[in-house]
């Protein structure tokens, strides 16, 4: 398989059909159809992280050692970045040593910033870049995600009523998640309702592409500001916190204080939702929080599921893109 783009920070930049690919190959992997263990060997990986992560750094570097490549964190906070060395300069030294960049950079105060930098960083190292979650997209995140619903809903996943929700959280965290679910929904015709309190309404720019690219795929985009009329006939219910991005960060906060018992998943959205509907969160969640404890540890949950999915489908990303 090879992908169009050779850096793996969008899934504006990629089709239909080679998201498909991608989960194919990722399916083939997981169930040990296809062997990859030797696609990396001589190849080195630097891990650029700026901001925490349990579940992306540790699955990037055990998926490339069990490709045979070698993958080394590098704590942005360590390099001479923080002497104020040029990105651009830093980006094509890294360039000369490695194979390719895993890149988790962004500042919440500063939206887009993240994303200029990744874009930067990819221009002067030469090398693939592959996006670790920036200030727009969660990539990765998004396809482990689908590979989920494709297991446990069959090959007719698409035809599902996936209800994408925003949670409440204490803290404001990027809308990488939910951009990349517009995109990769859409692309992929699924059925989708996004439910979100007044004001969090998601980057325009992803909406634009999703109306757009819904109307060629076949799929069903819907906007809610009501999770419990949302949840009806839900066969998943996906709860993710974002920083509403068209209001300050104060009003973000007096916000989401307010509506925050409305947005908390729990029994009561199951009890309407489908027999059997799926609950899921990419982690990391606070119990009380984005859901209740029962809900979050009970029996709907995929969220393990889910986070072993991102060895399997960044696995399969990493061979398309090395
Ligand atoms: N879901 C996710 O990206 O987890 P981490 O922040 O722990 O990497």
């Amino acid at each position: 398989m090879s992908l169009k783009n050779s850096d793996f920070i969008s899934l504006m930049d990629f089709s239909s059909e080679e998201l498909e690919d991608i989960l194919a190959l990722a399916e083939d992997i997981k169930s040990g159809k296809k062997n990859i263990s030797d696609r990396l060997v001589g190849k080195y990986l630097g891990l650029l992280f700026s901001v925490a992560s349990t579940r992306t750094r540790i699955s990037f570097q055990v998926g490339v050692n069990q490709m045979g490549g070698h993958a080394e964190h590098l704590n942005a906070n360590d390099l001479q970045l923080v002497n104020h060395e040029s990105l651009s300069d830093t980006a094509a030294v890294m360039g000369r040593y490695l194979d390719g960049l895993i890149i988790r950079m962004y500042d919440m105060t500063q939206y887009g910033k993240g994303r200029e930098a990744l874009r930067l960083i990819a221009e002067h190292a030469g090398v693939p870049v592959i996006n670790a979650l920036d200030d727009k997209d969660h990539p990765c995140q998004v396809m482990g995600d689908i590979l989920t619903m494709k297991e446990k809903l069959g090959d007719d996943y698409k035809k599902k009523r996936l209800v994408f929700t925003w949670g409440y959280s204490w803290r404001q965290k990027s809308p990488g998640v939910p951009h990349s679910m517009l995109i990769a929904s859409s692309l992929l015709g699924m059925n989708v309702v996004f439910a979100y309190p007044k004001g969090f309404d998601l980057d325009e720019e992803y909406v634009a592409f999703a109306k757009n690219a819904v109307q060629k795929s076949g799929g069903t985009l819907e906007f809610s500001n009501d999770l419990q009329e949302a949840s009806e006939g839900a066969d998943v219910i996906y709860v993710k916190s974002w920083k509403a991005q068209y209001l300050s960060g104060e009003e973000d906060t007096r916000i989401r204080q307010q509506v925050r018992n409305d947005w908390c998943v729990s029994g009561r959205h199951f009890e309407v939702a489908n027999p059997g509907a799926l609950f899921m969160n990419c982690l990391p969640i606070i119990r009380g929080e984005q859901a209740t404890a029962d809900v979050i540890d009970g029996e709907h949950s995929v969220l393990y599921d889910e986070a072993e999915n991102r060895l399997h489908i960044q696995k399969a990303i990493m061979a398309a893109v090395l």
